[in-house]
């Protein structure tokens, strides 16, 4: 029979963190934040599950995690509890040759507790596709006129790659300021890597569909579009989405609305256009969380976001009536992958100088991944 073990062993094998009991698991977390103090920095984005968000220092969305990893001083070492794009972006921004060298050549050490947990839509886009549907692209139109945008969920590759040709990153919170900006340097934008974020975002500026095309990586053929269509687009978009929110359907909408006269539907800009057009209210994760706190006792909510995130605001707000949008369970399994024990186990290696799943963008894509992403920061 095998002993129960009750103790972490000090930065052993995961295998031996897994499984541990929770209450010891978080003392330990709790006991490795008070002895390292403000050299450590725990990150948790709002899909988080509960046990781990408690811990964290500051929870946010992609763009409040971005902006909060580029301004923290003091700090050694960042736990990021999100996905691996979340916390490439935090170590490109909190290691900018500028702050390295004002830390006298000291990095920060930036971990995602789980190697495991990355993004299905940041992995629809490669940079290799990217590059050829570039190419194919410039045999077409002039790809001077074009601004290549990237949703900050996609990897550090294609954030250099916007870099590089004149081009910029968005979040869910900034995309309408940031193609504002696109449109104000070029005729065109190409935007990766997910359709829906870059359609609705594109129609709520009044670009009308007729004007906007998709891009398949699959198809060799210019993605799947003929000559005469790409020359009449504005906004080339990548055919890539997420399937968390690819399960939220407009017929989930009729049906909240059959069944609680006067709900009032909020989702997420990553849902499908046929969901938004039905939806009150459209916007990124800290946005949904703003409309429910500003919204008074009573009202009652369709929230077609992660699952995580929505319980928690149902537990939060007792006094409105919030409901999940889909009947069936959605939530992103990536980002579930950060439990309690991947983050005992990173935070144990850590404190004692041997960190484990250290995330290190090499320098050349950080260069020109900074240069989009701090285009980004500096648009209002
Ligand atoms: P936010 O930028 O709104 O936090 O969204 C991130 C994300 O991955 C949504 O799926
Ligand atoms: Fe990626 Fe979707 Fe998960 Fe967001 S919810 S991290 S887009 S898979």
């Amino acid at each position: 029979m095998a002993i129960p073990v009750s103790e972490p062993p000090p930065a052993g094998p995961f295998e031996a963190y897994r499984g541990l009991p929770d209450e010891i698991l978080r003392d330990h977390i709790e006991g490795i934040r008070r002895r390292m103090g403000p050299r450590l920095v725990i990150l948790g984005h709002h899909y988080q599950q509960e046990g781990v968000i408690a811990h964290a220092d500051l929870r946010g969305d992609s763009y409040q995690l971005s902006r909060s990893a580029a301004d923290r001083e003091g700090c050694e070492a960042i736990a990021f509890c999100g996905v691996h794009f979340m916390a490439e972006t935090a170590d490109i921004l909190a290691n900018r040759p500028d702050k390295v060298a004002s830390r006298g050549g000291r990095r920060v050490t930036v971990v995602l507790p789980d190697m495991a947990a990355g993004c299905s839509m940041a992995d629809m886009a490669a940079i290799e596709q990217v590059e050829d549907a570039w190419q194919d692209l410039g045999d077409v139109i002039d790809t001077s006129d074009v601004t290549p945008v990237t949703y900050i969920n996609s990897a550090a590759s294609l954030k250099a790659f916007c870099g590089r040709h004149g081009g910029i990153v968005c979040t869910s919170s900034n995309a309408r300021a940031v193609l504002d900006w696109a449109f104000a340097r070029g005729r065109r934008v190409l935007f990766f890597p997910d359709q829906h974020l870059g359609r609705n975002t594109a129609r709520a500026m009044g670009i009308p569909l007729t004007e906007m095309t998709v891009w398949n990586p699959h198809d060799p053929t210019l993605g799947g579009n003929s000559r005469e269509r790409l020359a009449g687009s504005r906004v080339i978009l990548w055919q890539g989405h997420c399937s968390v929110h690819a399960m939220f359907r407009p017929e989930h909408v009729d049906a909240l609305r059959a069944h609680v006269p006067g709900i009032r539907i909020l989702v997420h800009p990553e849902c499908s256009m046929e969901v938004v057009d039905k939806a009150n209210l459209v916007g990124s994760t800290s946005f949904i969380i703003r409309q429910v706190e500003q919204a008074p006792p009573g009202t009652a909510w369709g929230i077609g976001t992660e699952l995580h995130l929505v319980k928690r605001l149902e537990q939060e707000h007792p006094a409105q009536s919030i409901r999940f949008l889909s009947p069936t369970v959605c939530m992103c399994a990536t980002m579930y992958r950060i439990d309690l024990a991947h983050l005992c186990w990173s935070l144990e290696h850590l404190e004692r100088g041997r960190p484990v799943n250290v995330i290190r963008v090499d320098d050349e894509t950080a260069r020109w991944a900074v240069t989009a992403l701090e285009r980004m920061l500096a648009v209002r």
